[in-house]
C-alpha cells in the first residue's frame, strides 16, 4: 500500500513543499509541488513565525491543490545552524549469542544514554558509523551475527531546542504536524551522494541564500556537519554595497554576470541607490572581483572545517556541492583549487528513484527537499535512531525477530518496559533497477534462510533448556513464579 508524504525545506530564501506517494518497494511518485518565497526565516532559523508560517503556508497549499489530496503532516528540514554533533560509544552483552535488531537497537541506545547532551539540546540524528562484536572491529553489519558482545561507535546530530521548537511552531501554524525533522546537510546529502562516493568517502556542501551546510560522510555514515553563516546573497550585498545599485539589481547583475571563469573589461549600466533616474557606469571586472572575494572567504572557510573534522584523509571521492549558489560558472574549478586539488562535481538531486520530476527541480536548489523525500523512502545508512527515539533500517526479515520474542518467559517479558516501536523500513526500499534488485533479493533471501535457520536451531535449544525440569531451581524466592509452580507441580507428577 502506497502512503502520501510531504516534504518541506524551509530555506532561508525559498520554501518549497512536495507531495508524493512511495508505494511498497520505495519507489517516490511527485504528485504536487508548491515553493513560495522565504519569509521571516534568517541564516536558517526563525526570525518571525507568522511570517514564516504564512510562506510555509502558501507553499503547501499550492502543493496539495497540484496533487489534490489533504495530508495533515510533514516531514521538515532544520539548517544546520545551532546544530551540534558529538561521538559516544555504547557496549551491550548478548545473553542469547544471536545479534537481532533488538540488540542493535538496545547498543545504539546505550551509545546515546552514554553521551553528555546539553540540556539545551535535542537529539534528531543517532548514526552509528562503526560496530564490533567481540573484539573484532569494522563490522560493516552486525545483523545475524553470533556473538556474546557487542560495542557501536555513533555520530549524534543534535539541534538547540529553542530553534528546533519555533520551527515546530511555524510548520504547526501552518497547518500540519511535524512527522519527521531531518538535518539539511543530511538530506542534501541523500539526495546528491551516489553509492560509491557513500562507500569512500565524501564532503557535500549545501551553498543556499544565506547558509553553507557540510556533511562528511565516510564509512556509510554522516561523521560530521558543519555550517557557515554565508550564501550566495552575500555576494547580492556585495555588489549592491560595491556598485551602489539597488539589492534587487545587485541580485540580477549576480545572475546574469557572475562568472568566476573569466573576467571582463565591458561596461554596463546600473541605477544608482536612492535614484532611479541616475545611472551608474561600471566595469564588469569590478562585479568579477566582487564576486570573486566573497566565493573565495566562503570556500576558504570552508576548506578549513574540513581540516578541523580531521577526516580528508578518509575522503576517497571528493567534494560534491549542492544548494543555489553552487549554479554560479567556475565555482568548481575554484573549489578545485581552494580543496587541494580534491574532485569537485556539482550535483543537483539525484532522479533516479523518482518519478513525476519537473524540470524546475532539476536544480541544486532542491537537493534538500528531495533528500528529505528520500530519507522517508528509506535512503539512508543502514541504522538509525531518529528524532521520536525509533530505530529506522532497512532490513527485511522483522517478522522473524519478533517471533523470537515469543520465546520469552512471559512473566520477564511484563517485566521488560515495552519495547521501542521499530518501524520495518522493508517495503519503503529504493528500487535499484532490475539487476541490482535481483542480486540484492537472492543475496537477502539466501541470508534469511541462514538467519531463520541459525534462530530455529537457537530456539530449539532454548525449549529444550526450558522443560529439563530438574535444572529449575527450587529457590522459595521464585514461588511467585507462575512457570516454575507449573513445573515443580509437573516434577512431582512425573
Ligand atoms: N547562477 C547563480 N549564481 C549565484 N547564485 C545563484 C545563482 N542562481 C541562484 N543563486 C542564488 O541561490 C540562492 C538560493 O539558493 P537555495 O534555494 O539553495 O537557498 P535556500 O535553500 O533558500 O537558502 P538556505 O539553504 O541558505 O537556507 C539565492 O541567493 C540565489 O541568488
Ligand atoms: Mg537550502
Amino acid at each position: 500500500m502506497s502512503k502520501t508524504i510531504l516534504a518541506i525545506d524551509i530555506g532561508s530564501t525559498k520554501n518549497c513543499a512536495i507531495i508524493s506517494e512511495i508505494d511498497d518497494i520505495g519507489k517516490i511518485k511527485i504528485t504536487g509541488h508548491g515553493i513560495s518565497k522565504s519569509q521571516g526565516v534568517k541564516k536558517g532559523i526563525i526570525t518571525n513565525i507568522e511570517l514564516a508560517s504564512k510562506s510555509i503556508k502558501k507553499a503547501i497549499n499550492d502543493a496539495k491543490r497540484i496533487a489534490g489530496s489533504d495530508i495533515s503532516s510533514a516531514t521538515i528540514s532544520i539548517s544546520n545552524t545551532y546544530a551540534k554533533s558529538i561521538n559516544s560509544q555504547g557496549i551491550v552483552n548478548i545473553p542469547h549469542k544471536d545479534i537481532s535488531l533488538k540488540e542493535i537497537e538496545r547498543v545504539i541506545h546505550t551509545a546515546q544514554y552514554n553521551a553528555n547532551i546539553p540540556s539545551e539540546y535535542e537529539i534528531i540524528h543517532v548514526l552509528p558509523y562503526n560496530f564490533r562484536v567481540d573484539d573484532q572491529d569494522f563490522i560493516e553489519d552486525p545483523y545475524g551475527m553470533n556473538a556474546s558482545r557487542m560495542e557501536v561507535d555513533v555520530n549524534i546530530i543534535m539541534t538547540q531546542k529553542s530553534s528546533l521548537s519555533n520551527l515546530k511552531k511555524a510548520v504547526r501554524s501552518a497547518g500540519v504536524e511535524i512527522d519527521s525533522v531531518i538535518l539539511n546537510g543530511y538530506a542534501s546529502a541523500i539526495a546528491t551522494m551516489n553509492d560509491d562516493e557513500k562507500e569512500l568517502g565524501v564532503v557535500v556542501v549545501d551553498i543556499g541564500g544565506q547558509t553553507s551546510n557540510m556533511i562528511i560522510h565516510t564509512g556509510n555514515s554522516v561523521r560530521y556537519n558543519d555550517f557557515l553563516n554565508v550564501g550566495s546573497n552575500h555576494i547580492t550585498n556585495d555588489l549592491s554595497m560595491a556598485l551602489h545599485t539597488p539589492l534587487q539589481i545587485a541580485e540580477s547583475v549576480k545572475l546574469t554576470y557572475g562568472d568566476l571563469t573569466e573576467s571582463s573589461n565591458d561596461i554596463i549600466e546600473l541605477p544608482m541607490i536612492g535614484d532611479d533616474k541616475a545611472m551608474n557606469q561600471v566595469s564588469l571586472d569590478i562585479v568579477y572581483a566582487v564576486v570573486l572575494a566573497r566565493v573565495e572567504e566562503t570556500l576558504n572557510l570552508l576548506a578549513k572545517s574540513l581540516d578541523k573534522s580531521l577526516l580528508r584523509e578518509q575522503i576517497g571521492s571528493g567534494l560534491i556541492l549542492t544548494g543555489g549558489m553552487t549554479k554560479l560558472k567556475g565555482i568548481r574549478e575554484l573549489a578545485q583549487v581552494i580543496f587541494e586539488g580534491m574532485p569537485v562535481r556539482i550535483a543537483q538531486p539525484n532522479e533516479k528513484a523518482v518519478s513525476g520530476f519537473f524540470d524546475e527541480l532539476r536544480d541544486p536548489a532542491f537537493s534538500t527537499v528531495i533528500g528529505l523525500l528520500l530519507y522517508k523512502s528509506g535512503k539512508f545508512t543502514e541504522y538509525e535512531i531518529d528524532i521520536k527515539g525509533d530505530l529506522l533500517h532497512s532490513k527485511q526479515s522483522l517478522a522473524d525477530d519478533k517471533s523470537e520474542m515469543a520465546f520469552e518467559n512471559p512473566l520477564e517479558k511484563k517485566k521488560k518496559s515495552t519495547p521501542k516501536k521499530i518501524k520495518p523500513k522493508s517495503e519503503e526500499r529504493m528500487d535499484l533497477g532490475d539487476i541490482e534488485l535481483g542480486e540484492t533479493i537472492k543475496a537477502t533471501k539466501i541470508r534469511q534462510r541462514e538467519e531463520t535457520r541459525m534462530r530455529e536451531a537457537s530456539r530449539m535449544r532454548e525449549n529444550e533448556d526450558a522443560f529439563v525440569f530438574e535444572r529449575l531451581p527450587d529457590d522459595p524466592t521464585e514461588q511467585g513464579n507462575v512457570l516454575k509452580k507449573v513445573a515443580n507441580w509437573a516434577r512431582q507428577l512425573f
